[in-house]
């Protein structure tokens, strides 16, 4: 794993020179380059590859998308309307959500948005508006989870996520009764799978296929790991590719049935394409025996995932010191949880970096995926973050300006009565 992934020293000093942190950056050239990757995979009976929106739904992200050849994948009605509006025509847009109010159902049925029914009610309440004849997805859970902690595992029986694949023949006789046409089966079980758990995966999703007489595309979901340190691993694309494509040459050998192929990633598009760039603010020790602390301008609210998951981002020092130093890098919240080096027990987890003064740039990458988009907004008040993309000029455009105190107080009432 290098340091400063897409950036180089010059464009971090001119970046810093120009933009006050901390803001994201985003190279289009990486979010190409790994679109390509999963573009490559050799399905024998056809791809289409769908983006998961929730990763990182900034408009300029999701045009550089399209623009790539994928497809959808939204995680709420929010984000439906936010590609409609990006100019994302709806036959591209799939919604697979946890939650589903009628009213916007009655939205995506009008704008022809593919619906992905992820429960029996789901699927009951699209019944009672959409027209007869209408195709649908269902979403199972194989009965198979995966991913790096049970926060990020969204199969098995400890998971909500999808139609329990022993209850498919209850979805079958509904989809039936209302006249509804189940063309396409989904599974996504979490997030960080190898390719051992793709082929068991896609065995027990077939297996849910062959109840099924009418499914004619397959959808596996996403979780294509990308090792954001050294310490980790990425799941090897072209293995999987391989293990999908022998499972279903397999499956169409034995039953005649050949299934269109979705993927719909998110993390492995977008995560080491993003850098959060932020400042040193401040460095602390509580003696001899304690820690130093590496304070920066940055902390959970924008970027939550090392509180939530404890996830390691590599935080880089931008300096040309030679001493290295143990420090702590603490967010700039009010929270002893608001931590950027802490392992997964919760106990500190001091990192050797390069010395750092106060005022010196830092970078935090593989800040891509789930961290502009898994903000926590205003906590402390803080303001949203400014984003940035790289184009393939390495010309950086602002795609998200820095919140204003205007902004975060826009729609806070104060009854008459309080005045
Ligand atoms: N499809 C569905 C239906 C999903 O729920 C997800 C992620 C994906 C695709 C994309 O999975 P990916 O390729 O990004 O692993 N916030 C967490 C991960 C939870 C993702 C939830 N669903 C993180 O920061 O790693």
């Amino acid at each position: 794993m290098q340091h400063f992934t897409f950036l180089n020293k010059e464009l971090i000093s001119a970046l810093t020179a120009e933009h006050s942190t901390p803001f994201y950056i985003y190279s289009q050239n990486t979010i190409e380059q790994q679109c390509e990757t999963i573009l490559s995979i050799p399905a024998p009976f056809g791809l289409t590859a769908r983006y998961a929106i929730k990763a990182n739904p900034n408009t300029a992200i999701l045009k550089v998308i399209e623009n790539t050849g994928f497809h959808f994948d939204a995680s709420s009605e929010y984000e439906v309307i936010r590609c409609l509006k990006a100019g994302i025509s709806a036959d591209k847009i799939q919604l697979t959500s946890q939650e589903m109010s009628s009213e916007h159902l009655e939205l995506i049925i009008k704008e022809g948005v593919r619906f992905n029914a992820c429960s029996l009610e789901q699927l009951r309440r699209y019944a009672t508006l959409a027209p007869r004849g209408s195709e649908i997805s269902i979403r199972i859970n194989p009965g198979l989870g995966s991913g790096s902690s049970r926060k990020t595992n969204v199969g098995g029986p400890s998971s909500s996520f999808g139609i329990w694949f022993e209850q498919v023949d209850e979805a079958k006789q509904l989809a039936a009764d209302c006249g509804l046409r189940i063309t396409r089966l989904h599974s996504h079980i979490g997030s960080g799978a190898d390719p051992a758990v793709w082929e068991r995966a896609a065995s027990l999703t077939l297996a849910v296929a062959r109840q099924l007489p009418e499914v004619v595309t397959l959808n596996l979901g996403g979780g294509f790991k990308v090792a954001r340190h050294a310490g980790e691993v990425s799941t090897s694309i072209e293995a999987v590719g391989k293990v999908v494509a022998d499972v279903l040459l397999k499956e169409a050998q034995e039953t005649g049935r050949e299934y269109h192929l979705e993927l719909e990633p998110g993390t492995f598009l977008v995560a080491n394409a993003g850098s959060l760039i932020c400042s040193v603010d401040d460095i602390t020790t509580t003696g001899d025996n304690g820690y130093t602390f590496l304070k920066i301008n940055a902390g959970m609210d924008m970027l939550t995932r090392p509180a939530l998951y404890a996830a390691h981002h590599p935080c880089i020092p931008f300096t040309d010191s030679t001493n290295e130093v143990e420090y702590v890098i603490t967010g700039h919240c009010c929270e002893s949880g608001d931590l950027f080096s802490v392992s997964a027990d919760d106990t500190l987890e001091p990192r050797l970096l390069p010395e750092a003064q106060i005022g010196d740039t830092l970078i935090i990458e593989g800040a891509g995926a789930y961290c502009a988009s898994m903000s926590l907004k205003n906590y402390n008040s803080f303001p949203q973050v400014a984003e940035l993309i790289l184009d393939n000029q390495d010309k950086a455009h602002t795609i998200r300006q820095r919140e204003s105190m205007e902004q975060i107080l826009i729609n806070e009432v104060l009854p008459t009565y309080l005045t």
